[in-house]
């Protein structure tokens, strides 16, 4: 089979692979149908995962069709359409008891696939503790649609779930990426009064506003006063950082108003200051972490009642023996690229 592979520091090549085959009860093979590339993978493309395993196949985003299970292997069969969970995880240690699945104690535990175990830009892929990772996709789900369930918009969806964002907040989110628009999906959902977002690029700002019209759109020079004067409590109630530029983290903490929740969402590559004695008394809280995706099936099931749409993520298709290809397109951001998907 088909498989991408991760050869060496900015070496991703494609290669044919053997099948997996299942080697644990817990595992399932699923034939992949559609997959994607996550901003994740060009960090291990560029060195910036130290827990990468060279020669694995890489991917964490896709969908496909069971192929074959183990024999402890209970919630899906043969023949089901599924979505596949960025992590894998064995629900049943202390942590994965309490919902914090990312940090499973499993060897397989956490964010393997694709970044310590073979993932999922491939034909086929092996997925360890199948009964926790796959989520049967509801009949009127198409596999575009379900696309990002177990990654991106798992992650938004977690990230509105931690920030404790009441009806009526004023939510501001940093950063309309791909990640930035599925944490405006998941926190419209709770009703807040308000949600601004905050975003360097135009035709981004304008993905917002068609996602959700009611978000309203502000440029990163303008959203320091936009807040001040327009918040009554002089910032936002909840505040998501999914940025991760130079100086979207003290943005995030400047445009709070004082016992403000901060869900930091992205994932840096430098260190960032915590200035402490410039924020003393203004007791914010900060939430932060590599997302707990364990709810796909109620993300499924809201996509199913047409409540969630990440279709218009979607603006490029290829197949995967074009995948460098897709590569380009998505690390340059050509031709208004927002995500890619691979058929393979
Ligand atoms: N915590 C997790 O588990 C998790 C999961 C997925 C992604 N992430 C992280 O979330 C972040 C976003 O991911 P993505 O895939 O959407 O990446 P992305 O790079 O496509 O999105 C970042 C967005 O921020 C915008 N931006 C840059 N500087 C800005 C500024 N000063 N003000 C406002 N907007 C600005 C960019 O134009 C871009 O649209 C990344 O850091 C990623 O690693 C974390
Ligand atoms: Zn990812
Ligand atoms: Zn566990």
């Amino acid at each position: 089979m088909l498989a991408y592979v991760y050869k060496d520091k900015e070496r991703f090549a494609l290669e044919e692979r053997e099948r997996p085959v299942i080697t644990d009860p817990k595992d399932a093979i699923v034939r992949i149908t559609l997959a994607s590339i996550c901003t994740s993978d060009l960090h291990i493309r560029h060195g910036f995962v130290p827990r990468a395993v060279k020669g694995i196949t890489v991917g964490h985003e896709a969908v496909g069709v069971v192929e074959k299970v183990g024999a402890e292997v209970s919630n899906v069969k043969p023949g089901d359409r599924v979505a596949i969970n960025v992590e894998t995880f064995c629900g049943e240690c202390f942590f994965c008891k309490r919902g914090y699945v990312n940090n499973c104690t499993d060897k397989n535990g956490g964010w393997a696939l694709g970044c310590r175990i073979d993932g999922l830009q491939a034909e086929y892929a092996k997925v360890p503790f199948a009964n926790t990772g796959l989520t049967k996709i509801p009949d009127n789900v198409s596999d575009e649609e379900a696309l990002f369930v177990g990654d991106i918009l798992a992650t938004g969806y977690w990230a509105a779930d931690i920030s404790g964002i009441e009806k009526g907040d004023a939510a501001l989110i940093i950063g309309a990426g791909p990640t930035g628009i599925c944490t405006l999906l998941s926190v419209a959902l709770k009703e807040p009064g308000r949600i601004i977002v905050c975003e360097k690029e135009e035709s981004r700002r304008q993905l917002a506003k068609r996602v959700c019209p009611a978000a309203e759109t502000v440029s990163p020079e303008e959203v320091e006063s936009y807040i001040k004067t327009t918040c009554e409590r002089g910032g936002a109630d909840v505040v998501f950082e999914v940025a991760g530029a130079e100086n979207t983290f003290e943005l995030a903490w400047k445009c709070a108003r004082p016992n403000a929740t901060v869900v930091v969402v992205a994932m840096y590559d430098k260190p960032q200051i915590l200035p402490l004695p410039d924020m003393y008394g203004k007791n914010l809280t900060f939430r932060t972490g590599g997302v707990d995706g364990c709810k796909c099936a109620e993300i499924l099931s809201l996509i199913s009642a047409g409540k969630i749409d990440a279709i218009p993520l979607i603006t490029h298709t290829f197949a995967l023996k074009d995948i460098e290809k897709a590569y380009d397109v998505f690390e340059n951001r050509k031709d208004g690229v927002i995500k890619v998907a691979i058929k393979p």
